[in-house]
């Protein structure tokens, strides 16, 4: 079999296995900002990604795909109920996103938690060359990179954490924090989106090891008596900037947006939000400030609308079943009171749509609605960015998402203020021309610059660095 000297791990593969609409199965782009983010690093450095195929039992071989090769790692129908929908996902992502949602924490899932790790871990030990870099993703994967180093004391491991990592006193509530934490630490380097985010993993590791650390390094010691350091810092995510930017120029998708423009309203102030459908965007408090507005009359279904692509996620989970429900309601209500047989007060698209037809909404819209109530980046608000070569139109963008560190001429919000959201959308919508230009050419050379190939630079070098690190400090 072949060995890889490059090996990428996430829950997820970049495509997913779905039927079309007769009934055939074939490979789809993977929601979520992880695959947009990895897919062109993978396409330009190569090497091999290993993930789940989307789908329950099936076993494939490995294939490629948008070139790019790919190793499927199967779940059983149990194996996503209890690791992927119930411990992942219902206990660790509420956890992690600041418990905006309450935690589950049952034993079952822990366990299967482990029996899945283990077998990510495994697959990739079988696959990778001697010495080889193996970079493993996200929350679903914390153990692996510690199994991975018994396994394969010869690799180099990297981990990247792309959600918030939550302060200590939210994270001590999870029964398995210590496994979690030394699991992590099987890793050479572990990066985060912010630094806070980084600071909070270094003050758990104090807590609950003991170990000392010193600024991004951690001092793990060793049964000899000599310390194994590890480097633990923020490397803020990015999206491939020009590729976006290239798809907005193109003659077809210019067309479609202006398509999109004449079919809602020329006229019209278009505002757009883009999520999957997930309790920590916001999504609520934005139907909630755009129906308080259109009911004091300071807007109108005349003079705007809001078009909320919300694509499905995680939809055997129950709070995302009774997200889904609320929302639905909500905007029935909404369009119910204010809208006319002439003019729709909210579009609302429960699908999700190809990077074409993304491009052209972002380009159709006056103003972009990201209001996460915590998101470790948003990927969404720099692809809107990265569409507007135009230099117009305007971000509203939640202080509680990493992006909100570096797109500081964005509008930032706090979305809990209702009233302060309401203000910042009116601002929006009268905002000039030459002070959205100015703002725009702002935030467009800082994502111009600090692009996804960047962001995958800076931890693969710092990862490269390591053999350094890896000797014991003395
Ligand atoms: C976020 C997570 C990813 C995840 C994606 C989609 O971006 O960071 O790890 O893959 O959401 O969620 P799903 O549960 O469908 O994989």
């Amino acid at each position: 079999d072949v060995l890889h000297d490059f090996v990428c791990i996430s829950n997820r593969l970049p495509v997913d296995r779905v039927l079309d609409a007769d009934g055939v199965p074939e490979w789809r782009t993977s929601p979520g900002g992880l695959v947009t983010a990895m897919e062109p690093v993978m396409r330009e450095n190569g090497g091999v990604w290993l993930g789940w195929p989307g789908v329950p039992d099936e076993t494939f071989d490995p294939f490629t795909e948008g070139g790019i090769d790919l190793v499927p790692v199967t779940l059983s129908a149990q194996d996503i109920e209890e690791f992927y929908e119930g411990f992942s996902n219902d206990t660790i992502w509420p956890l992690y996103h600041d418990v905006i949602a309450s935690p589950a924490y049952h034993r079952e899932w822990w366990i299967s938690y482990q029996r899945v790790n283990q077998r990510f871990a495994e697959t990739a030990a079988a696959i990778a060359a001697p010495e080889a870099t193996v970079w493993v993703h996200d929350y679903q994967l914390q153990l692996v990179p510690r199994i991975l180093r018994s396994l394969r004391p010869d690799l180099t491991i990297g981990f990247f954490n792309h959600i918030p990592f939550p302060a200590y006193g939210l994270f001590s509530q999870l029964p398995w924090r210590k496994q979690i934490i030394n699991g992590v630490l099987g890793a050479d380097v572990i990066g985060f989106q912010r630094p806070a985010d980084a600071g909070n993993f270094q003050r758990s590791v104090r807590r609950l090891m003991g170990y000392e650390t010193k600024s991004a390094r951690i001092m793990e010691p060793q049964s000899d008596g000599t310390f194994r350091q590890i480097l633990a810092k923020s490397f803020p995510i990015s999206i491939d900037s020009a590729g976006f930017e290239e798809l907005a120029r193109r003659p077809d998708v210019q067309a479609r947006a202006a398509e999109i423009r004449q079919q809602l309203g020329e006229h019209k102030t278009i505002m757009l939000g883009v999520d999957r459908l997930d309790y920590t965007k916001g999504i609520r408090h934005r139907l909630k400030a755009f129906s308080e507005l259109l009911c004091e009359g300071r807007l109108t279904v005349e003079n705007a609308t809001l078009v909320q692509v919300a694509s499905p996620s995680r939809e055997r989970v129950e709070t995302y079943r009774l997200l889904r429900d609320e929302i639905e309601l909500t905007v029935g209500r909404l369009n119910g009171d204010y809208g006319t047989i002439a003019d729709t007060a909210v579009h609302y698209l429960h699908h999700g749509y190809p990077r074409e037809e993304m491009a052209a909404l972002y380009l159709a819209a006056d103003i972009m609605l990201v209001t996460a109530l915590r998101d470790g980046m948003n990927l969404v608000a720099k692809e809107y960015v990265a569409t507007r070569f135009d230099r117009r139109g305007v971000l509203i963008l939640s202080e509680f998402a990493g992006a909100s560190d570096e797109l500081k001429q964005a509008l930032l919000v706090n979305p809990h203020d209702i009233e302060g959201l309401k203000d910042t959308v009116m601002q929006a919508v009268t905002m000039s021309v030459s002070e959205q230009e100015r703002r725009m050419r702002y935030l467009r050379k800082r994502v111009a610059l600090h692009d996804v190939a960047r962001w995958s630079r800076s931890f693969l070098s710092a990862l490269d660095e390591f053999p350094a690190l890896r000797q014991p400090a003395p």
